[in-house]
This record gives structure tokens, sequence and C-alpha cells, in this order.
């Protein structure tokens, strides 16, 4: 079978830079068409230069990288260094990149590959803030039809909030963004806070990541030395949760994870509960599914592959 077409649309961020790894480890089953950055964790200048760094430290430097929007579509631009640090990557010293961005939009890149594609074969994995994708469905609304998937990391039901008590931070930066991605028609699978906190990286599931020896495998233990401090604090977990990297594992094996298909949609309106992905988990308001929303985990499986598929750089 010919390897599944995707765009990663990313605001790098140490576990995007982890899911970019995973992707691009793994062409047997992932063909990555563009990575298109979009600002996020950091400013769209630094997501759009860290998504590079990560492709030269998976040695693709042949992926083409663009960049997208700078800010929400109606509001100012909310960051995460207090998460990821400064740059977005903290931890590791990584080179600045010698490839340059791809000519272009981002979002022109994702309205261009679907209209060039035979419907249902492009699947868009968003990693961050869903602007980039908002602003290509305004502009090209004949792409809804074509999108495959969005396999989406966003919101939470059982888990709630983490950039406020009642919202994930990827759908609170652009909540009228998210709104009109889950209003489209598209299938979606979303990989929310309730799964995405069991994907704890433990002090052992970290030593194996640097015990590969490789440039990849000891990035990875120091960007997620860096960043665990932050949920440790907040949450007394036991590692930092790897968000992101749920996005690309559902898709090279969907068996790992369990779901449901309802109803979800985003608070736009209440200052209170602004961002809030509002999860029919209970499928009690009679409104139409419209995603896949992912609850479970086999948090050993994941991490299993993940280490596997590191250690092919
Ligand atoms: C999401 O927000 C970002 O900080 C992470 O990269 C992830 O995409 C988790 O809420
Ligand atoms: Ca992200």
């Amino acid at each position: 079978m010919s390897p599944q077409k995707i765009i990663i649309d990313t605001d790098p961020g140490q576990d995007d830079a982890v899911a970019i790894l995973l992707a691009l480890a793994s062409p047997e089953e992932l063909d990555v068409l563009g990575i298109t950055a979009v600002a996020g964790n950091v400013p769209l200048s630094l997501t759009s230069k860290n998504a590079r760094i990560i492709c030269e430290l998976a040695g693709k430097t042949d992926v083409k990288v663009f960049a997208g929007c700078d800010a929400p579509l109606e509001r100012p631009l909310i960051t995460a260094e207090h998460v990821h640090g400064k740059t977005g990557l903290d931890g590791p010293t990584l080179p600045d990149p010698a490839m340059p961005l791809t000519d272009g939009h981002a979002v022109d890149f994702i309205i261009d590959t679907f209209r060039s594609h035979e419907a249902g074969t492009v699947t868009l994995c968003t990693l961050g803030p869903l602007t980039n994708v908002a602003v290509a469905l305004q502009r090209a609304p004949d792409i809804a039809e074509k999108i495959q998937r969005v396999v989406m990391m966003g919101g939470a039901y059982f888990e709630v909030g983490n950039i406020t008590p009642t919202a994930e931070f990827n759908i609170y930066v652009d909540p009228e963004a998210a709104k009109l991605v889950f209003a489209a028609g598209i299938p979606i699978t979303v990989l929310p806070l309730d799964v995405t906190h069991k994907a704890l990286v433990t002090t052992e599931r970290n030593d194996a990541f640097r015990a590969l020896g490789s440039a990849a495998g000891i990035a990875v233990a120091e960007m997620t030395d860096f960043f665990e401090r932050f949920d440790k604090e907040k949450y007394g977990s036991n590692g930092a949760p790897l968000h992101d990297p749920c996005v690309i594992a559902w898709l090279l094996k969907p068996d790992i994870f369990s779901g449901r298909e309802i109803n979800v949609e985003i608070e736009t309106g209440s200052a209170l509960t602004l961002g809030m992905t509002v999860a029919d988990w209970w499928r009690v308001s009679g409104r139409p599914a419209n995603a896949l929303f992912i609850g479970d985990i086999d948090a050993n499986a994941f991490f299993t592959l993940l280490t596997e598929r590191l250690a092919r750089y």
C-alpha cells in the first residue's frame, strides 16, 4: 500500500518537534507533503524556524516548510513560553537551520494541495491553533470535501483545560478558527488532553530516548527534560505529556487508541469558558456527531512505537 499523504500544521514546541520526528521516521506509512507553521506556542518567526531545525535534525532537508498565519482570526496571539521556553524548543542546543522556508504562504499550500489531489487522499494533521486551516476553509470552502480527515491535538473533556480552567491551549488561542473547522463537515479525529495526559514521559521512558545515543534521541530527551518541569509542578504528574505525537501515532497505530463518535462544539461567546470543547461524551445533546473523540491510549504501546521509530535516526 502506498503511504498516507499528510500535511502537518504545527507550532513547534518540543512536543510538536517529537511529532514531526515520528512522522519523518515513518516513510513506509506516511508521506509528508509539507509542514505548515502557525503562530502558537511561540510567534510565527520562531515556529517556522523551529520546524526547519527539526527537519534538519531528522536529516530531511528536502521537506517543504511554509510559514502561515501570524495571529488568530479575531484575537491577539497568546503564546506559551512559560511551558516551552523563549525559543519554543528550549532544552537541547540545536543549530539554526540552513534550509530555507519554501516560497509561498502556508494557506496557499494547503488550498493548492487539496485542490490538486483526488478527494479523500490527503489528511491534515494539526498540532497547534487552527488558524491556517480556518483561513484555508474561508478562502476555499471547496476544499472541505477534499480533506480526507483532520487529525488534531486539541481540546479536552474529562481533563477540562490546561491554559484556562476550561480550555486547552490550541483551541483557546483561536476558538473562532476551531469553531469553523468543527462546523465544516470534515471527518475529524480529536486527540484531547484526556489522552495526552496519559502519554507521560517517565524517567525510564526518557532514559530510553537518551540511550538511543543519536542526535535525535538525545535532543528528544533534552527537550523533555526541559518542559517536564512545567507539568510536574502543575499536575504533580510523573513526567511531561507528549501531546502532539499522539496525532501521528493515531495514524500509525489507531488500534492503541479508543474513542467515541460524538458531537463537539466550541465555546466562543463566554468570557469564562472561552475555547472550551463542549464534547457530548455521554450523547445527551441530540446533536449529530462531528468528530471521533479519543478517550484512551495504550501508553506503553505508544512509547514502544515512538522509541522504535526514533531509533531509526
Ligand atoms: C498543546 O499546546 C501546546 O503547548 C502543545 O504543543 C500542544 O499542541 C497542548 O495543549
Ligand atoms: Ca503544538
